[in-house]
């Protein structure tokens, strides 16, 4: 399957692994239009909002790299290989991402609070491909895929070569957001209470959003690009309910106040409970099923 992603000046296509078209979340569906508005890299203000965004995605990928944890808890064949494939992944986004700093000449940020809240990881398995990889990761790309690549200036001597990196980002990040909703869906139908929590956890997500687009907004009002965040933070809670629709948690129709507070004590309970989660192996109890030797443990 080939996604076609595209920037006012270039057309690239990825081929990307397959993806369950009915799950798949990014790619296919029109992304948010910033209308043409871009930064201006020679602005010493638009220099600091760029920096500030590249500093989120830079912390972003460095706990990324820690997916390598849950190659010890991985309760499959399936889910080990994604685990190493995923670590080697992010730890080339951080060194990409160090090398779009460095064509840039810039250094970064510490990471926004609410950064560091969503990259959290988590060894809860269910809230981990939900929180994690559907929601968190997709979140990423809409930054990655929406934002930047629409907004940095073509005119820029280094911008071809980032938009580049870039590219290779977003496809990798979306087989992350791919496994994380295949693994969500499968985690509903074998435990569909789940399901509730997983509705609130995404509705207190939502909640924290309006929060980072305070920090850009105290950088830099009236901007052409800013001036569409509030549109792009109402792109982006839509997509991540219709993706919820899709997967299974998320009801058709907007419940009530009174669901929608059971919803998040429920799944504020399950991030707690998550917190004390330890990390438990389990290849080695499921090695001979996996690789298909079950019959032979039995044979005399
Ligand atoms: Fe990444
Ligand atoms: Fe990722």
């Amino acid at each position: 399957m080939c996604y076609l992603l595209a920037t006012p000046s270039q057309k690239v296509t990825v081929a990307l692994v397959p993806i369950d078209p009915v799950l798949a979340s990014h790619g296919e569906e029109s992304a948010y239009d910033f209308g043409g508005a871009t930064f201006d890299l020679d602005d010493p203000k638009d220099r600091e909002i760029i920096r500030f965004v590249l500093s989120q995605a830079l912390y972003g990928e460095a706990t990324g790299v820690y997916c390598g944890k849950s190659l010890y808890s991985a309760g499959s064949l399936e889910a080990a290989k994604f685990y190493v494939r995923q670590a080697k992944q992010e730890l080339g986004h951080l060194q990409l991402f160090a090398e779009v700093f460095r064509a840039l000449d810039m250094t970064p940020v510490p990471a926004h609070w609410a950064i560091r809240l969503l990259s959290a990881h988590n060894n809860y398995y269910p809230l981990k491909v939900l929180m994690e990889h559907a929601v968190g990761e997709g979140m990423v790309l809409d930054i990655f895929k929406d934002l930047l690549l629409q907004t940095l200036p073509d005119d820029h001597p280094e911008v071809a070569r980032i938009k580049k990196k870039l590219l290779v980002v977003c496809r990798e990040e979306q087989e992350h957001v791919a496994w994380g909703e295949k693994e969500t869906v499968r985690l509903i139908s074998e435990r569909p209470w789940l399901k509730t929590p997983f509705y609130g956890l995404v509705e207190l997500q939502m909640a924290v959003l309006p929060s980072l687009v305070r920090a850009f907004r105290k950088r830099g009002a009236g901007h052409p690009v800013l001036t569409h965040l509030e549109g792009f933070l109402g792109y982006v809670r839509e997509r991540v309910y219709t993706q919820g629709r899709k997967l299974g948690f998320v009801p058709e129709q907007r419940p009530g106040f009174l669901f929608r507070l059971w919803a998040m004590c429920f799944g504020t309970l399950l991030f707690v409970r998550s917190q004390f989660a330890r990390s438990k192996s389990q290849l080695e109890k499921v090695y001979l099923r996996e690789l298909g030797f079950d019959e032979a443990r039995e044979s005399p």
